[in-house]
């Protein structure tokens, strides 16, 4: 038997018992086997509402560990891959991120964490216990609009792309947004007291390093009068040549109005290359998608068709679950709770 139909068969077996769930960026090999597809929002969303003993989350660690965290009592969350360890959540410590807010709180200034969901349950527990909470690309608007009602200075973090492409949005000025680093030695600038938005020095290397001004350039010259749509994890230079700029949802969206209106023969998307791909093969009757990169996530590659099936071949042993830390839980899920009651 093939690993897939031996995966298919596995969940003929654990039926209402299971639910597989598969963010956008994972590869074919895996969405053909999940009930639920999305991105990191509507995938958070979507675990309260799971009856199922068993869920197995086919995205990186720090999905798997939210998803955990929200279960019900009983249930079990399942990566196929504990490597798999978004290179963007690894670049902000706890400790580093508990440091920097003590310092920066230290003299009594306001200033509230907002911390996007690529970052591990840690930093999420240290921004919930600084009253702070956790966005994604679709509504870092809306929790950056909230963060500044409550404070006067936000520190955005890991995502410096996505902190100061919101905050662009925003209307906030470039000067009054500074990136710090992460032994903090930066706050104590004359620029860091000043600012309204303090950035960590975070990025996602594959919107960031592997989608480059130059790219959206050439594709405009090939493709007068067409468009070219990124997420906002790429910087804010390219952001800025670009015609539009969002989510996963946003950018799977657009993909499917572009080839409904058929206005547009090319699409031009930055984004994980798995996800264009899918795109580009759904609509290739209707419009010509181009991926801006090639660019794949190795972490999100590392659950793979076979690490799927060795993971459902041991579910009853509960081996491998993800467990979360009891001490961090509760704060975890007030910065997690403070998105989805503002994001209802
Ligand atoms: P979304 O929040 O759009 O699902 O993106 C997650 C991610 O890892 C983007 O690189
Ligand atoms: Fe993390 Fe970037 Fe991979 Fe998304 S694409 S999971 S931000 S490394």
């Amino acid at each position: 038997m093939s690993i897939a139909s031996r995966i298919e068969a596995l969940r003929q077996r654990y039926g209402r018992d299971l639910v597989i769930l598969g963010h956008h960026y994972q590869a074919d090999e895996i969405i053909d086997h999940v009930d639920i597809v999305g991105d990191s929002l509507e995938l958070a969303r979507r675990i309260p509402e799971i009856e199922a003993r068993n869920i197995v989350f086919c995205g990186v660690y720090f999905m798997a560990e939210s998803a955990s965290l929200l279960a019900r009592p009983g249930q079990r969350v399942f990566l196929p891959d504990h490597s798999a360890d978004c290179a963007m959540a690894r670049m902000a410590r706890a400790e580093d991120v508990e440091k920097v807010l003590e310092k920066l709180t230290a003299s009594g200034r306001r200033v509230l964490p907002l911390a996007y969901v690529n970052s591990s349950l840690a930093v999420k527990a240290v921004v919930g216990r600084f009253g702070g909470a956790v966005c994604t690309s679709s509504n870092a608007r809306v929790m950056l609009e909230w963060a500044f009602r409550q404070a006067d200075t936000v520190l955005f973090l890991p995502d410096r792309n996505l902190g100061r492409n919101t905050a662009g949005q925003l209307g906030i000025p470039a000067e009054q947004q500074v990136e710090i680093d992460a032994a903090g030695l930066t706050l104590d600038s004359e620029a860091a007291a000043q600012a309204r938005l303090l950035l960590w020095p975070g990025c996602c290397p594959i919107h960031e390093r592997l989608m480059k001004p130059e790219m959206v350039r050439e594709f405009h010259r090939h493709f007068p009068g067409c468009r070219v749509l990124v997420h906002p994890e790429c910087s804010p230079e390219v952001v800025a040549l670009c015609d539009g700029s969002g989510s996963t949802a946003y950018l799977i969206k657009e993909a499917e109005k572009a080839a409904a209106e058929g206005r547009e023969n090319a699409l031009c998307i930055g984004t994980e290359f798995h996800l264009v791909r899918r795109l580009m093969e759904r609509h290739a009757d209707r419009i010509n998608i181009i991926p801006l990169a090639q660019a794949s996530c190795s972490d999100m590659e590392k659950v793979d068709a076979p690490r799927l099936l060795a993971t459902l071949e041991q579910l009853e042993s509960g081996a491998g679950a993800v467990t979360v830390d009891e001490a961090l839980k509760a704060p975890a899920r007030d910065s997690l709770m403070r998105m989805l009651e503002n994001c209802r």
